[in-house]
């Protein structure tokens, strides 16, 4: 069983899919390793390191896919790197599949059997494979030195000789894994906090976090939890309410940090223009989904925008921007879940294609997109 961990081929990506503790591991289940040069070193993790358990380091990313069985990526292989890619490979990566079926079909066609670590069901069984909760629980916490970072003031309260410094208010918006771990984050850095979501259990969790939960409990809040957890698209009436409440609360706070999502679908849209134009200058916004469109009117992908004094920080990749821990992370996430398709007896290859994981993640096989989701839909068939 060979596996190989290329080096990532995006330049804004710094994180690796393996760590010398999940090589070793793997290693001992039967594994030989094949790591590109260099591969691991944004996240501090050195070609020594990884030889030291017994894994080989060649040159590029073709030696290292050469005859591999399996894959451990973190971004979707590109049509090039999958030109060397070997049929049949076992390929697992954060593939980011909605809106992306020209790239799922490349990896059809390449051959390769690619799984989404981000269609990970959220089950007790798969907690320790759940890449989303793994990455934006680091999200959260960076998002918050950030914002610390683009604020010209102390966060805690501050008693000197010279005076008092008062304690930054920090509204976090969104409070699932990303949300509650910025909140935590703010708290231990003396910020006075609030949070706000539309799925009432996070008021729970929120208070739980010695946050102010802020919300429009109306009859449409109390249902806005799907089954599996997620937050529903709230309807215009709601998203007014919750505007107006929003609007009051924003005008007195230094920092916000937006991380509200809907999977499958553009981010909701939070704050707007008029919001931020309420805002004191020198406070700070942190749009965490802005690789999703943004939750924040005027966010931009990749930069610092500067509207009369208030900064919108709408940085890429926040969890690479703590990559050795997302690294750290994110190798343990795959090595759980390739651990569960190897024999232990046999120290082989064992997929167990009919169970709910594999099925839940496995996008292409056999040269065909395989995920009910994302397959082509044929013409005239029943739903
Ligand atoms: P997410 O990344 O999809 O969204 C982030 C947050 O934004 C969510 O809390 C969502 O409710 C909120 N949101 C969406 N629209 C909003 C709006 N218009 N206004 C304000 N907030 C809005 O969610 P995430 O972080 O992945 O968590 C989703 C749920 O899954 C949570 O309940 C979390 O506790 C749960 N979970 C369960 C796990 C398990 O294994 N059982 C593991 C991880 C998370």
């Amino acid at each position: 069983m060979k596996i190989a961990v290329p080096a990532e081929v995006d330049l804004g990506e710094p994180r690796v899919a393996a760590t010398p503790d999940t090589v070793k591991r793997l290693s001992a289940l039967g594994a030989t390793f094949a790591v590109q040069s260099g591969a691991g070193l944004n996240s501090g993790i050195t070609d020594a390191d990884y030889e030291a358990m017994g894994a080989t380091i060649v040159p590029t990313g073709a030696d290292a896919v050469a005859g591999a069985d399996v894959v451990l990526k973190v971004r979707r292989p590109t049509e090039s790197e999958l030109s060397a890619y070997p049929r049949g490979a076992l390929v697992l990566a954060i593939m980011d599949p909605y809106g992306n079926d020209a790239a799922l079909k490349a990896m059809a066609d390449a051959g390769i059997s690619a799984f989404s670590m981000e269609l990970m069901p959220r089950i007790t069984r798969a907690q320790v494979m759940d890449v989303l909760s793994s990455q934006a629980n680091l999200a959260g916490y960076r998002a918050v030195i950030d914002a610390a970072e683009q604020f010209g003031r102390a966060l805690p309260m501050m008693m000197t000789a010279a005076g008092t410094v008062p304690a930054a208010r920090c509204f976090v918006m969104g409070a699932g894994v990303a949300g509650l771990q910025a909140i935590a984050t703010a708290r231990r850095l003396g910020a006075v906090v609030t949070a706000t979501d539309v799925r009432p259990a996070a008021k729970e969790q929120v208070e739980s976090l010695g946050a102010k939960f802020i919300a429009v409990e109306d009859e449409e809040f109390k249902q806005a939890e799907t089954a599996a957890g997620y937050a529903k698209p709230m309807s215009a009436e709601y998203q007014a309410k919750q505007q107006a409440l929003v609007a009051e609360h924003i005008k007195k706070q230094d920092l916000v940090i937006t991380t509200a999502l809907i999977p499958g679908r553009a981010a909701p849209r939070l704050v707007t223009a008029a919001m931020v134009s309420s805002m004191k200058p020198g406070s700070v916004i942190v749009d965490l989904a802005v690789e999703r469109g943004g939750n924040v009117e005027g966010s931009q992908a990749g930069y610092i925008t500067n509207v009369n004094g208030v900064k919108i920080v709408g940085y890429l990749n926040v969890p690479g921007r703590i990559a050795a821990s997302a690294s750290q992370l994110y190798a343990k996430n795959l090595f759980a879940f390739l651990e569960t398709m190897i024999d232990k007896g046999s120290k082989a290859l064992a997929v167990k294609w009919d169970d709910e994981l594999v099925k839940a993640t496995l996008l292409t096989r056999d040269g065909a997109v395989v995920h009910p989701s994302f397959a082509p839909k044929v013409e005239g068939a029943v739903q």
